[in-house]
């Protein structure tokens, strides 16, 4: 096992009718932001529970943070906390309100010319305003982490600190009910690949990651499609160990002490930022190829993930691992998901921008061994096709 040091001090309030937790988080004297997307909670009832939870707090709306949340929209918010003199945010939504919720925390208290330099120049976070969460879509994990994501001119970049980590979230699985089935497959697929990146590299005999992470695997796998089925689509539990899987998967626990790869969300960032696909459905797509090319580096761990993950023993190494792969991209397509870039209408021609993005990003040496270099990434990508 690597060295690693782990924290992680964000407190979950998870189950039904949890929201009421959120009266005691916060200091009745804060100046609270509330920050929220593009309109779901006023539909599926989250805005009308949170409200009088909130009844004695000052509370200022910030609304309208998109998929993908874009700098300009995040700026947007300062004014609104220099003139409130806001010193709380609460965040109400999935990754993308969250992560804007981060931006915005950091770049309340940033002391240099553009907040943006936290992510194009990797200017150090040096402070932020206190967060809180109450997440409605299980997928990312950004509720209980470090990592914000953010787009600015068809750069979708990423900044981490310590100082945006929630200090509370609240995960009540019915609030996911309201969910399209395309947010329902994107939320497990994301959550799955978030647990192969930081799995699917090279053994350092770190066992209770990998066990983890194999159960996490295992329960996406067994819950997914039921989140999807007629007979179980509002069923609790099913909600339930879906959202707690999704969080699980990026809070640090199981990336700890192990080599990661994120190959498929660095070239899916761009496939994002240049032709608007969502993020889960970038990597449903690379994944699958990063596994093709790669899998003379990570044929262990595929060995592993194909007899322990997915039950296959039998066959030949090549055979079992040729098996383990098809075995993800059908779960993904079982999950409404598009496992190549033809079936998003991408081909041949749209390989030379995206990796001239990757490059002028600096994506230049990726993976467990950052020994994928654009020449690499294409391969990878024309596999994808
Ligand atoms: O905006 P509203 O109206 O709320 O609608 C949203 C949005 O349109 C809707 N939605 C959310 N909860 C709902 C709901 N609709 C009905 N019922 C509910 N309960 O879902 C749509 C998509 O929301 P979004 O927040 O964009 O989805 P997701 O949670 O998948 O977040 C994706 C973003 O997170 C970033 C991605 O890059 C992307 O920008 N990521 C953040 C990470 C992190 N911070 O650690 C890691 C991830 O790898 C990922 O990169
Ligand atoms: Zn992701």
């Amino acid at each position: 096992m690597l060295n690693f040091s782990f924290s992680n001090s964000t407190r979950i309030h998870f189950g039904e009718g949890q929201i009421q937790a959120i009266s005691k988080e916060i200091p009745v004297s804060a100046k609270v932001l509330l920050v929220y997307g593009g309109g779901s909670i006023k539909q599926n009832g989250i805005y009308d529970q949170l409200m009088p939870v909130l009844a004695k707090h000052t509370v200022i709306e910030f609304s309208g943070i998109e998929p993908n949340p874009s700098y300009d929209t995040l700026m947007k918010a300062q004014a609104l906390i220099t003139d409130h003199e806001v010193d709380y945010i609460l965040a109400v939504g999935g990754g993308s309100v969250v992560d804007g919720a981060k931006f915005i925390a950091a770049a309340a208290c940033y002391k240099g010319d553009d907040p943006w330099d936290v992510i194009a120049k990797r200017q150090k976070v040096l402070e932020a305003l206190p967060l809180g969460v109450v997440l409605t879509l299980p997928a990312t994990g950004s509720e209980s982490n470090t990592v914000s994501v953010v787009t600015r001119n068809g750069h979708k970049g990423t900044f981490s600190s310590p100082f945006v980590r929630p200090l509370f979230a609240v995960l009540d699985p019915v609030v996911t009910l309201s969910l399209s089935d395309c947010q329902i497959g994107n939320g497990v697929v994301d959550a799955f690949v978030h647990t192969m990146e930081q799995y699917l590299t090279y053994s350092v005999n770190a066992k209770v990651q990998d066990r983890f992470a194999e159960g996490l695997l295992q329960t996406l796998i067994e819950e997914g499609p039921k989140a999807l089925a007629a007979e179980s689509k509002n069923d609790i539990e099913v909600r339930a160990n879906i959202m707690w899987s999704a969080s699980l998967a990026l809070n640090g626990l199981i990336g700890a002490g192990v080599p990661q790869d994120w190959t498929s969300h660095m070239i899916g960032h761009e496939l994002t930022a240049l032709h608007g696909i969502d993020h889960a459905r970038t990597l449903s797509i690379m994944l699958p190829a990063v596994l093709k090319v790669r899998r003379a580096v990570k044929r262990e761990k595929l060995l592993q993930y194909a007899e322990r993950v997915w039950g296959i023993t039998s066959g030949n190494d090549e055979v079992r691992i040729d098996q383990a792969i098809a075995a993800t991209e059908t779960f993904f397509k079982s999950m409404g998901l598009p496992t190549s870039l033809k079936d998003i209408n991408l081909d041949a021609t749209h390989i030379d921008a995206l990796l001239a993005n990757l490059t002028k990003h600096g994506m230049v040496k990726l993976g467990e061994q950052a020994e994928i270099t654009p020449a690499i990434s294409r391969e990878i990508l024309e596999t994808a096709l």
